[in-house]
């Protein structure tokens, strides 16, 4: 075998080796929580969905859109007026959202989901 190809199959061994060690290095930088905070949204109220459920990573989501108040989303409304300081973390956004708009549910679930993006 001729000094060429000698060398080029070093060069394709060391950059084997480097891959792999980036893979294997990769794996174990995982943070263990990883995925913990990725939200899949809630549409068991639908009967069909037109698209599958939007899914995003909640904090990085907030970080990024700086919204530190938990309420801009997680709001609570009482006799059509936004209650100042309280927020429904642990609440479905389908309780407070119907399906159907109509004067008792000016927000529907569908709008509301789409509006807070
Ligand atoms: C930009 C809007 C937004 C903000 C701001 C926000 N959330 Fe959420 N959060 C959501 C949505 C949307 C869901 C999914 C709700 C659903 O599917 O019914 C959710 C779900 C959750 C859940 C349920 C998690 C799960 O796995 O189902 C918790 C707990 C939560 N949020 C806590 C918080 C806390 C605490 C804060 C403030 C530090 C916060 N959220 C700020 C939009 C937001």
């Amino acid at each position: 075998m001729c000094r060429e190809n000698k060398m080029k199959i070093k060069i394709l061994m060391i950059t084997w080796l480097l891959f792999i060690c980036g893979g294997i290095s990769m794996v174990f930088s995982y943070p263990a929580d990883a995925g913990e905070d990725i939200v899949r949204m809630d549409t068991s109220a639908f009967d069909r969905l037109r698209r599958p459920a939007a899914v995003f990573d909640h904090d990085s989501h907030n970080e990024a859109a700086q919204i530190d108040d938990c309420a801009v989303c997680h709001h609570a409304w009482e006799n059509g007026k936004l209650v100042p300081d309280e927020s429904r973390e642990d609440t479905p956004c389908s309780e407070s959202h119907g399906l159907i708009v109509g004067v008792q549910n000016p927000m529907p679930l569908a709008n509301a989901f789409h509006a807070q993006c």
